[in-house]
């Protein structure tokens, strides 16, 4: 059998070159462990999808994902050092700073920590090696966040060992929070993104790769995220030794100023509040 890759266009199966959209794909697809589905690359790295990053605040959906954070934040953490992982054009960074934490933003893409530091050139933002978080002191933060970072990042074990090295960096009854995409944003539409192009997502399986277009930046070419289910998101927890606190599923309510699609009745985000015990 030929290469593989769910990056490709192309599947050599055979000799015979397969649409990746024929059946036998799916099939391929839905069967096939993400960890054997070719190289991920981060969908983020680039001067295109930094560019638009920079430009794009907290329309629709990301209002929605952002919106309860201060209140949840104010209930479990306490201290004002936070460690912002993947913190792209520096969106949730500067959000972390608006809350009275100093924050610093690390990321592994050179183009979103550029446009970072020159939207906010005051701000604290660094280019970090995947998985190398050796500049910084264990137990310096009282608070690591991670908004859209982990529904990036490939590998069950791979996410694991990135988690609990950046565990290490929390303090004792430190907090994590992780903002991430639910399974579910995949597979409907909603006010900041489309998948309508994109049926096979409903196919994928934890860990797999699935495809979604931003409706909200000039940009339209779809990334490619991985997507996660709960069951893999406690696992990780449990494997980096952090304890789930608390779990919020925030959906769009109707006197909001926003032509809500679904985001009242089924929730596109997860936020997920873990401690250090
Ligand atoms: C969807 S963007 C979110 C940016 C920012 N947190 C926000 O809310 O605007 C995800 C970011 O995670 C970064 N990222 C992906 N994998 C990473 C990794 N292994 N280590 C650090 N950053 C990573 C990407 O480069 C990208 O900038």
């Amino acid at each position: 059998m030929g290469t593989y890759s769910l990056q490709e266009i192309h599947v050599e199966h055979n000799n015979a070159i397969l649409q990746r959209d024929s059946p036998i794909i799916l099939l391929f697809r839905a069967l096939m462990p993400s960890a054997m589905a070719g190289k991920f690359t981060n969908a983020y790295d680039g001067s295109i999808k930094a560019e638009a990053y920079s430009k794009l605040t907290f329309p629709n959906c990301y209002y929605l994902a952002y919106r309860d954070l201060p209140e949840i934040i104010q209930k479990h953490v306490r201290g004002k050092e936070a460690l912002d992982f993947g913190c792209g054009a520096g969106r949730s960074t500067r959000f972390l700073a608006s809350l009275g934490f100093n924050a610093v933003g690390i990321d592994i893409s050179p183009e979103m920590v550029r446009k970072a530091k020159d939207l906010d050139p005051k701000g604290d933002y660094r280019l970090v090696k995947d998985g190398d978080y050796s500049q910084f002191q264990p137990s310096a933060f009282d608070l690591l966040f991670c908004a859209f970072t982990f529904d990036n990042i490939p590998n069950h074990g791979n996410r694991v060992r990135m988690l609990k090295s950046l565990g290490d960096l929390l303090r004792k009854g430190g907090h994590a929070i992780l903002l991430d995409s639910t399974p579910e944003i995949y597979w409907h539409e909603w006010t900041s993104f489309s998948n309508k192009d994109y049926p096979e997502n409903r196919l994928a399986k934890s860990g797999g790769e699935v495809k979604i277009v931003t409706t909200d930046i000039e940009d339209r070419e779809p990334v490619v995220d991985i997507i996660w289910f709960d069951d893999d998101y406690r696992k990780m927890f449990t494997e980096a030794n952090l304890k789930l606190v608390e779990t919020y599923k925030p959906l769009g309510k109707i006197d909001e100023p926003y032509q809500w699609i679904n985001e009242t009745k089924i929730p596109p985000w997860v936020i997920y509040v873990l401690m250090k015990p």
